[in-house]
């Protein structure tokens, strides 16, 4: 069912690579809601050529770019801009990605090259975009931009790795540039803590099965799935809410304000 929540709205969401991703699921979302906005990948992930599925089913163009690059970043903003025939009220980053944790380096052997590339892809590539949407004038007033965290910027989390850095810095720049673009221009900036979620990236982490599993009976409500997430993403870029800033909102079912659970003593009790 359809509530017309993003009629007239328009954006960028980038990350969508395959039907599991939370900006797929959100970019079916917005369009349900009557949103209309550019998909945008790196070009490397545009050619695996899922998105072209997407981007049929909701009328939307597929811009490519690589998010670290200003250069990319620029022209997205600007080409949106046309395409869309007006200024932005809304952008996704929904990324994420370790060279550290797709070769499973162990945390006290890290690849410094590497870890500069997932600070780079996964945190400071938010700065780049909410940059360059200033720099190039692209947002509307009251404009809402997300990004998407995970709670291992504030707990450690065994195989999360060098992410759990780029998550901190993730949330540390929503805050910094909040601040920043609701002076500009009434803007919002957020990063949504979402749940474990069987995507490309999340399944990429060791032993996600099993903190997926523990997750999942240590939230009273369960772990919150891409849709649900998609859900949340809409209501945050509607008009509802228009007063929320500079937060890291956590979207897990509870897990985060969770001790310990009965399923967690029945698992633990099991064989006693
Ligand atoms: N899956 C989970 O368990 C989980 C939990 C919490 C938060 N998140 C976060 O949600 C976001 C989306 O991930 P997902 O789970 O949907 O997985 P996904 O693998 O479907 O999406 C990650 C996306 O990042 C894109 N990307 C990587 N490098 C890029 C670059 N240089 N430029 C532009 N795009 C690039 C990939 O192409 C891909 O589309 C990420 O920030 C992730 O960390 C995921």
């Amino acid at each position: 069912m359809s509530y017309n929540l993003l009629k007239e709205k328009k954006g960028i969401i980038f990350g969508a690579l395959d039907e599991n991703s939370i900006a797929w699921k959100t970019a079916l979302k917005a369009h349900e809601e009557g949103a209309t906005f550019v998909l945008t990948n790196a070009p490397i992930a545009m050619r695996m050529g899922k998105i072209n599925e997407l981007a049929e089913h909701c009328g939307a163009e597929i811009i490519p770019a690589d998010a670290t690059s200003i250069e990319d970043l620029t022209t997205l903003f600007e080409k949106s801009q046309e395409v869309l025939g007006g200024k932005l009220d809304f952008v996704l980053h929904s990324i994420g990605m370790s060279p550290n944790v797709r070769k499973g380096k162990a945390y006290g052997d890290l690849n410094y090259e590497w870890f500069m590339k997932s600070l780079d892809v996964s945190g400071v590539s938010f700065h780049k975009v909410l940059q360059t949407a200033e720099k190039t004038d692209a947002m509307n007033e009251w404009g809402s931009i997300l990004a998407l965290s995970y709670i291992a910027a504030q707990r450690t989390f065994p195989d999360y790795s060098d992410m759990a850095q780029a998550k901190s810095v993730l949330e540390s720049i929503a805050r910094s540039y909040g601040a920043r673009f609701a002076k500009l221009k009434n803007v919002r900036v957020n990063t949504i803590s979402q749940s474990p979620t069987m995507t490309t990236a999340g399944s990429g982490v060791g032993g996600f099965d099993v903190f997926f599993d523990y997750a999942d009976k240590l939230s009273p409500l369960g772990n919150a799935s891409a849709e649900d997430c998609a859900n949340y993403i809409v209501a945050m870029f509607s008009d509802f809410t228009r007063m929320v800033t500079m937060q890291n909102l956590m979207h897990d079912g509870g897990f985060s304000h969770s001790g310990i659970t009965d399923e967690i003593i029945t698992e633990l009790t099991k064989g006693k």
